[in-house]
C-alpha cells in the first residue's frame, strides 16, 4: 500500500466528498434517533497543510483555499458550502488544519450517534488512533471506534447496525485496477445485510468508460440513489485526476435539493477552466 492521502488532503476531490459527508450527517441527524456510522477507508483524520508531506503536493491550493476565499469575499456563499467549512472550523480554527472524514464525523455526531473508522494502513491506523484518542479526551461523551482492517471486510461485519440507521462511507485510494469491482460487490454485500442503508461511495473518475459501467451496474442494483460528479478541466490537459464523484444509495430527503442549490457555485470555484462542470442525476429505481 503506498497511497498516503496527506499528499491530496484538501484538493477538489476532498472538498466535494466532504460537502457531500457533512450534508449527510446533517441530514440524517434531522431525525433524534441516533446512527451508526461507517467509515471504512479513514486516511490518518487530520492534515497539517503546512506540513513537508503536505507541501510536496500542495493540491489543496486548488481546492480548499479556492473554497475559504471565495466564502471570504462573497456574502451569497451557498448555505452546503458554508455548513462545509463550519465543519473544518471545529475541528480548527485557523486554516492550518485539514479534517479528513473521521474529524468531520467525530466533531458531528451526536452523543446518540456512533462511528467505526477502519484503516488497513499500520501506521495510518495508529496515527488515526492516536489522533482520534486525543479527541475523545476532549469529549468523552461519544462512542467512537478505530480499528485495523480491511474496509470491505467491514462492510461485512458491521452491517445491519443495531439502530438500524446507518451511514457507510466508502472512500478508497482507487490506485489498483479492480477498485470498481470491489466497490460493487461490496454495495451487494451491504445491500444483502442492511437494505435501507445510506451508502456513499466516492469514485475517482479516471477512464469513462470504467465510470460509465460502473455506474450502470449501481442502477442496476434497482435502488433509489443520487450521483454527483466534479470535473474541474479537460480531462486531456493534465495528467493526475481531474474528475471524481459519489454515488449515494438511500440517499436522505434533502440531499438533492441541497446539491442542486450548491453544485453550479462549488464548480464555478474549483473549476480551472471551460472544462469544468458537474453531474447531479437523482434515480428513484423503485
Ligand atoms: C482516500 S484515503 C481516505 C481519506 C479519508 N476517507 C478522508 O476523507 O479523510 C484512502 C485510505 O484508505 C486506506 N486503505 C487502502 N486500502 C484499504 C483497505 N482495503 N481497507 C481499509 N483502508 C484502506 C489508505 O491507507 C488511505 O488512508
Amino acid at each position: 500500500m503506498n497511497y498516503r492521502h496527506s499528499y491530496h488532503a484538501g484538493n477538489f476531490a476532498d472538498c466535494l466528498k466532504h460537502l457531500v459527508l457533512v450534508q449527510l450527517i446533517k441530514l440524517m441527524q434531522k431525525k433524534d434517533k441516533g446512527f451508526m456510522v461507517l467509515d471504512a477507508f479513514s486516511g490518518t483524520g487530520i492534515y497539517d497543510l503546512h506540513a513537508e508531506f503536505a507541501g510536496r503536493s500542495p493540491e489543496y491550493i486548488d481546492g480548499i483555499v479556492k473554497i475559504w476565499d471565495y466564502a471570504d469575499k462573497n456574502s451569497n456563499t451557498k448555505p452546503a458550502i458554508i455548513d462545509y467549512i463550519e465543519a473544518l472550523k471545529l475541528v480548527n480554527e485557523s486554516q492550518r488544519y485539514y479534517a479528513g472524514s473521521p474529524f468531520l464525523i467525530s466533531k458531528l455526531l451526536r452523543p446518540q450517534d456512533r462511528a467505526f473508522f477502519i484503516e488497513l494502513h499500520k501506521i495510518d491506523v495508529q496515527t488515526l488512533a492516536d489522533n482520534i484518542s486525543d479527541f475523545k479526551y476532549e469529549c468523552e461523551c461519544k462512542s467512537l471506534n478505530v480499528e485495523h482492517n480491511d474496509g470491505y471486510q467491514s462492510v461485512k461485519a458491521k452491517l445491519p447496525p443495531v439502530e438500524k440507521r446507518g451511514l457507510i462511507f466508502i472512500d478508497p485510494p482507487f490506485e489498483k485496477p479492480d477498485e470498481f469491482r470491489n466497490m460493487i460487490n461490496s454495495l451487494k454485500e451491504g445491500l444483502k445485510r442492511f437494505e435501507t442503508g445510506v451508502f456513499a461511495y466516492w469514485y475517482a473518475d479516471k477512464n469513462a468508460t470504467e465510470t460509465k459501467d460502473f455506474l450502470k451496474k449501481v442502477k442496476n442494483l434497482g435502488k433509489k440513489y443520487l450521483n454527483v460528479s466534479m470535473q474541474i478541466q479537460n480531462k486531456n490537459e493534465i495528467k493526475g485526476l481531474v474528475s471524481s464523484g459519489l454515488v449515494i444509495i438511500n440517499p436522505p430527503y434533502g440531499l438533492n435539493e441541497a446539491l442542486k442549490d450548491t453544485m453550479g457555485q462549488l464548480t464555478t470555484i474549483l473549476g480551472k477552466n471551460h472544462g469544468a462542470k458537474y453531474t447531479l442525476e437523482a434515480f428513484e429505481n423503485i
